[in-house]
């Protein structure tokens, strides 16, 4: 992975109002009609597998979508670790939910429900390799492009309970586009090569899923032995208001134009170096739409 210039628990902030408009509401219902079902039978057990800095939990919380819950949040980046426990602290009292830390873990009590927090960090193969636990709802939220997650949806198929399910959104689904355009036949072959790039990531010896994960998990999910109940496009769709951007968005936009840059340092043998700067200039100018397109699955065992 090439050097990012910026910071990424502030891409990782940025990314969080983005992602609260894309998320596909239908698969996100569903989802959490499933939990409360579950939940009328016994406490939950969730697990978040690469939860960053814990934007997930903390907008499942916010939307009143989780019922009492055992959450444990996984990364394989301790920083990101130690980030969302000051995050989720922070947040907490920022809404007026109680707080208690015990243990190495947090518990939370919004109105009637609780919630406990485990921190754990750990690599999604080896985590789910080693569990004891069975998981009531397994969460994957803008990773399994990362991973090589043909291989890794069996195992983690197999921490989660008979009838327990899973839900996996943002994963990325091969287009990118980049508003307005600055010459068709640059735009076009910057993408084709920043998606083939991407595409070519090793993570070991393991080829990553890259940019059709989106469309892959129909088949990776039905040979891991999954059963997808609902999924649906979770776009990310990012454009100026009113010669704004909402929140951090602009951030967000400039973290992408760096990614496209870095990703193509020594990877292509022509110049974009004018290209990029435009794009970074638009962003200033309250110019640039960034359109990728997604999907989110939910689904049982
Ligand atoms: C694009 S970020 C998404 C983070 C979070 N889900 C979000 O959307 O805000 C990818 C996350 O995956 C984590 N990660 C990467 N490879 C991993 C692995 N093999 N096992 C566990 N976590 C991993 C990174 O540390 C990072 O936090």
């Amino acid at each position: 992975m090439n050097k990012q210039l910026f910071n990424f628990v502030d891409y990782l902030e940025s990314k969080k109002t983005v992602d609260d408009r894309a998320l596909n509401r239908v698969v996100l219902n569903k989802m959490c009609d499933y939990l409360h079902e579950m939940a009328r039978q016994k406490p939950l057990q969730i697990v978040e597998i690469a939860s960053g800095i814990g934007t997930m939990l903390e907008r499942l919380i916010d939307w009143d979508l989780l019922p009492s819950a055992t959450y444990t949040m996984v990364d394989v980046n301790e920083k990101y670790i130690l980030c969302a426990k000051e995050h989720i602290q922070a947040w907490a009292k920022q809404q007026n939910i109680k707080f208690i830390e015990f243990d190495d873990k947090f518990f939370l009590q919004k109105d009637d429900k609780k919630f406990e927090i485990n921190f754990c960090i750990a690599d999604a193969t080896s985590f789910f390799s080693k569990t004891h636990e069975k998981y009531d709802l397994v969460i994957a939220h803008a990773f399994l492009d990362l991973v090589n997650s043909e291989e890794l949806l069996p195992l983690l198929f197999g921490a989660i309970q008979k009838k327990g399910a899973f839900y996996f959104s943002i994963n990325f689904d091969g287009e990118t586009i980049f508003l307005p355009q600055i010459n068709a036949d640059l735009d076009q072959k910057i993408i084709y090569d920043y998606h083939r790039v991407m595409d070519e990531q090793k993570v070991g010896d393991k080829t990553v899923s890259g940019t059709k994960v989106g469309r892959n998990l129909f088949a990776y999910i039905h040979n891991a032995g999954g059963k997808i109940i609902e999924a649906g496009s979770s776009d990310w769709t990012v454009f100026p208001r009113e010669n704004r951007y909402p929140h951090r968005e602009n951030y967000f936009l400039h973290c992408i134009i760096d990614t496209v840059s870095q990703t193509l340092t020594d990877q292509i043998n022509y110049n974009i170096n004018s290209w990029i700067t435009s794009r970074h200039d638009q962003i200033e100018d309250a110019e640039l739409v960034y359109i990728a397109h997604q999907l989110d699955f939910f689904g049982i065992i």
